[in-house]
């Protein structure tokens, strides 16, 4: 088997690393690929991954017979929708479920339908009502932007003029969410599908304040640790029942099919777990920390 890993990043390293243990493959490639995938790959610079026919096209070059998408913008492009209609299997959500972490509204409303603990919320698409909002509001709240932010479209804060700045911005192309705000500690759960049934991969945590201490701006995540020694056996089944079922139940009943990594970021509050966000890829990064648990060969379970 010939595999084509899409993506630039650290996550990209360790799932083409993972991939060059494996028994099974007769070629690995990234596109673009970092100076890290070259040691163990080939990398095609010049192929873009969100551009659906530069891929295509590579895959075609190359006889690549299976195609992993790293980061979540091709993804939201629609680019493993195309490569199925080109004959070509992947790994990863059609646009369409991709929408779970494209749009924070769109996941939202996801959850309500599906009675999935999350933060209470409203949705704002005016400066007016959202500054209204901000200005009745108590203490602490969220702001997200609806669209993909690589990790910067959300503010926590109960300083209002640095709230009404980050909204207002947002509301210029965008529309947003005031998010109710949650305490508690955080953890990754991830879960690989292929369509039908899913496996749980161990709990991971990343630390996202730019700053020691977990103090100053949200980012991507500044580092991770995999397993979680506070996610029990009892959280772990707890989070399963109450967030994991029902969102592969809410999957099937929008009448779409999930093959891909399902991330589920929670809050672990003193209520339960609550969902803070999806992502229709592998966490960066977790990843790093998570992969060198994995036993199992990466080119038979993608394969199967
Ligand atoms: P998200 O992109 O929704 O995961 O948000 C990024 C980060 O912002 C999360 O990992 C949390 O650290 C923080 N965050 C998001 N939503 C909330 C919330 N409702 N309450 C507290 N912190 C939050
Ligand atoms: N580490 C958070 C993310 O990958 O979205």
């Amino acid at each position: 088997m010939k595999v084509l890993v899409l993506g630039s990043g650290a996550r990209e390293h360790a799932i083409a690393w993972k991939f060059s243990k494996s028994n099974i493959l007769s070629g690995l490639y990234v596109a673009p690929g970092n100076a890290g995938t070259e040691d163990i790959a080939e990398n095609l610079p010049d192929v873009d991954p969100c551009d659906s026919a530069s891929v295509i096209s590579a895959c075609r070059k190359y006889k690549i017979d299976f195609v992993f998408v790293g980061p979540e913008a091709p993804l939201a492009a629609g680019v493993v929708d195309d490569l199925e209609a080109a004959g070509i299997y992947a790994f990863g959500p059609c646009k369409q479920a991709a929408q779970l972490e494209a749009s924070k509204l769109y996941s939202k409303a996801f959850m309500k339908k599906y009675k999935i603990p999350t933060a209470s919320s409203e949705e704002f698409d005016n400066v007016e009502d959202f500054e209204k909002a901000i200005r009745k509001s108590e203490g602490k709240v969220v702001i997200k932007k609806n669209g993909l932010a690589a990790g910067k479209g959300v503010l926590e804060s109960d300083d209002k003029n640095e709230l009404l700045e980050f909204g207002r911005n947002i509301l210029k192309d965008d529309t947003l969410l005031v998010e109710e705000f949650l305490t508690g500690w955080e953890t990754s759960i991830f879960a690989i599908s292929d369509g039908k049934d899913y496996v749980l991969l161990p709990p991971c945590a990343d630390f996202k304040k730019a700053y020691d201490k977990d103090q100053g701006p949200n980012t991507g995540g500044m580092g991770s640790i995999c397993p979680v020694p506070t996610v029990s056996k009892s959280l772990l089944a707890q989070i399963e029942k109450e967030v994991v079922i029902p969102t592969f139940e809410g999957i099937k009943k929008e009448g779409y099919k999930y093959i891909g990594l399902l991330y589920f970021g929670l809050m672990i509050t003193p209520k339960g777990p609550k969902l803070l966000e999806y992502n229709a890829r592998f966490g960066d990064p977790e990843t790093q920390a998570l992969l060198p648990l994995i036993d199992s060969d990466f080119g038979s379970l993608f394969s199967a």
